[in-house]
């Protein structure tokens, strides 16, 4: 953790621009959105044609993401950034990699890699219209079309590919795709994109780009993958982090050792003896969520819940209601967003232990700036035991026995 707080520029202290005072809802923006240091597009000479699919598009001052990374990347940089989804990410790479586009010639130019179909489609659709003015031929090609349409695509130019690595190293090992002109590789949503199976298949891949190549990586999380393989190939890379690190500070943590068949029982003494202000409470699956909120509800104390499986909309509906104080008690398996925002919520339970340290500290760990008083109590099966070690290794923290009585001044 120390390590990884060195190597990131620090979260930029600039004064908020008028950006927060214009005329729009702006009750869920967040400062990744709002705390800019108020550039102007015109700021980056970008050409005038891209301007206008900019303006076209309605981005009406750079996002603190895009500010971090044009400049860099028009300057020749690789970088390594972090920052969450709706953040402005996806224009933040777009945008340089259509102004350092050469549509005179007919070499693929970028390549984007991305962990999915949907999300290719949509980073697609952004050049397209943010490219709009530009004449730019951008193709999509992923896993589960079919190989041979997409050979044919090839015999027009196309100047910038997006998709998923598997299919890119198949059209580049068949000669299909040249890549020894595709100067810039984004890897967006990194830490998908290097997971275990992913990996070999990246690094097949740079092989055919050339020596000079400028790699854009932006991820969410950077864990120990996305660490090793960003020292290895981007050793020089500029740091952007927008993202403030979580921190176990102000949290007692503590672990219970008990059977899996008395968990729930465990859990109707907790919530009768503790000051539970909100609490959320982490399941392992999408299924053992559905069913402990079932039993929560049996034994007599209401609760939402949200997993992984539910539709977007109707997790941020739920997360909103809950956050608004409509329960006491929400019922959650592992979900993409990280940490707990929530100042209301002083307990946090894992039902199920998680396998990893990465996990462990999503479901319990703060944004620094908040830092308040918490209490996260952990499950232990015989299972878990290892596990639960090994994470306060790693994490460089401890977990203690929960004691009798436990003192309401460390989470009240
Ligand atoms: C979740 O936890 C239960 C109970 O500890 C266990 O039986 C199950 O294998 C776990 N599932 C996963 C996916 O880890």
């Amino acid at each position: 953790m120390s390590s990884e707080k060195k190597r990131y520029v620090p979260k930029n202290q600039a004064p908020k621009s008028a950006a927060e005072s214009r005329p729009v809802d702006t009750r869920f923006r967040t400062e990744d959105v709002t705390n800019t240091k108020g550039n102007e597009w015109e700021d980056y000479f970008l050409k005038r044609d891209l301007l206008m699919g900019i303006f076209d598009k309605g981005f009406d001052k750079p996002s603190p993401v895009q500010e971090e990374s044009i400049p860099v990347i028009l300057a020749g940089q690789s970088v390594i950034a972090r920052a969450k989804n709706g953040t402005g990410k996806t224009a933040a790479f777009v945008i340089p990699i259509l102004e350092k586009c050469d549509t005179t010639i007919s070499n693929i130019q970028s390549v984007v890699l991305v962990p999915t179909r949907e999300l290719a489609l949509q980073t697609s659709s952004v050049i397209k219209e943010l490219g709009k003015y530009l004449n730019i031929e951008c193709m999509v090609s992923t896993g589960g079309t079919p190989l041979r349409e997409d050979i044919y695509r090839f015999y027009k130019p196309v100047h910038i590919l997006v998709g998923t690595p598997g299919r890119i190293l198949d059209l580049a090992s068949k000669e299909v795709a040249d890549l020894s002109k595709a100067h810039v590789l984004v890897m967006d949503e990194a830490d998908k994109l290097l997971s275990q199976d992913f990996q070999p298949i990246l690094e097949q891949l740079i092989e055919y780009f050339p020596n000079d190549r400028q790699i854009l990586m932006y991820s969410a999380t950077f864990p120990i993958h996305v660490k090793d393989f960003s020292g290895k190939y981007l050793p020089n890379a500029h740091m952007i982090n927008l993202m403030d690190e979580l921190t176990l500070k102000g949290l007692t943590q503590y672990y219970a050792f008990v059977q899996e068949k008395k968990k729930v029982h465990c859990l109707n003494t907790l919530f009768s003896k503790l000051q539970i202000n909100q609490a959320i409470i982490f399941c392992n699956s999408t299924l053992r969520v559905e069913l402990l909120a079932k039993k929560i509800t049996e034994i007599g104390y209401s609760c939402f819940f949200i997993h992984s499986k539910m539709q977007q909309l109707d997790r941020n509906r739920v997360f909103h209601d809950f956050r608004n104080g409509g329960c006491r008690c929400l019922v959650s398996s592992d979900l993409t967003t990280r940490g707990i925002d929530i100042q209301t919520v002083n307990v946090v339970i894992n039902f199920d232990f998680p396998k990893n340290s990465e996990t462990y500290l999503h479901r319990i760990g703060r944004s620094g700036r908040f830092g308040h008083l918490g209490l996260a109590i952990n499950f232990i099966t015989d299972d878990d035991k290892e596990n639960m070690f090994m994470i306060e290794r790693e994490l460089d923290t401890e977990i203690q026995p929960v004691p009798q009585v436990i003192d309401k001044s460390l989470y009240t």
